[in-house]
């Protein structure tokens, strides 16, 4: 059998998507797995991470595997050691690769001379888990996905991505409000409208936050400068003064509207203060359901392999 590699959510089909985000439900009901049983799992990660990581670490172990953890400086992808090199050596150890890089370039030279695996643990362009992730708290809070409305306000970055192509597969609108610049790349966007035409949402980006959020089900957000970006903050702070998701843009929702945010957050910037504990917040269910999520990811990504 094929390999398989996750590097963005569209490697995933809405029929796929549908059956990770039900499994996990499984998973974080209770369900026992032991899919990873006597495998290895390497994770490599170029940038810092709580949750993606210690998510990633535990639910290897919940599943009977066995994590590795790497470090960017340890390894010098691409410095110490060709992309090329590293991908094929681990190979040799390890079930699969989890990467979290600085380009997405990276986990595409990682995918394609890796004979295990690879799964997307963010780039700079999706970070597929987490959409996959939100889609389960989505189901959660809201009964389900189909129909339901989200805003995201704010950097048309790789959780706006992977948010609007998982959306748009399960059949939930987005609408993306972000300031001239700083919208959805347009490949991406395309990609979105394409497979939300297939499920019957609709994908729009639109410059107005409250536009966005007015009777929306959903209200997203994320940071204003993402990892990688340091150098743009003082710019960035300024261009997106107006995008901040407060109570009062909150009021502007559906009633019963949820407050969602990947974390980490910045609170005075993206989000007001006192945001996350909001009584509309389901921001530490969200955390919680990157762990269910992507024990459902590792199950279908090694199905089959190494029987
Ligand atoms: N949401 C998320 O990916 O968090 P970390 O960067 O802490 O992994
Ligand atoms: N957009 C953020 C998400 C962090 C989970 C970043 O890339 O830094």
């Amino acid at each position: 059998m094929a390999k398989r590699d996750l590097l963005s959510t569209t490697d995933l089909s809405p029929e796929e998507i549908r059956q990770v985000v039900g499994r996990a439900s499984l998973l974080k009901g209770g369900e026992k797995s032991t899919a990873l049983e006597g495998k290895s799992v390497a994770m490599l990660f170029e940038k810092p991470s709580l949750r993606t990581r210690v998510s990633f670490d535990v639910g290897i172990k919940q599943l009977g595997g066995h994590p590795v953890y790497l470090g960017g400086n340890e390894v010098g992808l691409g410095g110490r050691e060709a992309i090329s090199d590293v991908a094929q050596v681990l190979s040799r150890y390890v079930d699969a690769i989890v990467a979290r890089v600085y380009q997405h370039q990276t986990l595409e030279d990682l995918a394609n001379h890796a004979s295990v695996p690879v799964i997307n643990a963010l780039s700079d362009v999706e970070h597929p888990c987490q959409a996959l992730g939100d889609m389960l708290t989505i189901q959660e809070s809201l009964g389900k996905a189909d129909g339901v409305s989200i805003a995201f306000v704010g950097d048309g970055n790789n959780v706006a991505a992977s948010l609007a192509l998982a959306a748009a597969s399960l059949g939930a609108g987005c609408t993306i409000a972000s300031p001239e610049g700083y919208e959805l790349p347009e490949t991406l966007l395309r990609m979105a409208v394409q497979r939300a035409k297939a499920s019957g949402a609709v994908v729009v980006q639109v410059s107005a936050p409250e536009e966005a959020v007015t009777g929306a089900d959903v209200v997203y957000t994320d940071v204003w400068v993402s990892m990688g970006q340091e150098d743009e903050t003082k710019e960035r702070l300024e261009i997106f003064r107006g995008y901040q998701v407060n109570p009062s843009l909150m009021e502007l929702a559906k009633p019963g509207a949820i407050f969602m945010h990947p974390l980490p957050a910045h609170h005075g910037e993206e989000v007001g203060n006192g945001m996350l504990e909001h009584p509309a917040s389901v921001v530490f269910n969200q955390a919680e359901n990157r762990l269910h999520a992507q024990k459902a990811v590792l199950e279908k990504i090694l199905e089959g392999l190494g029987e």
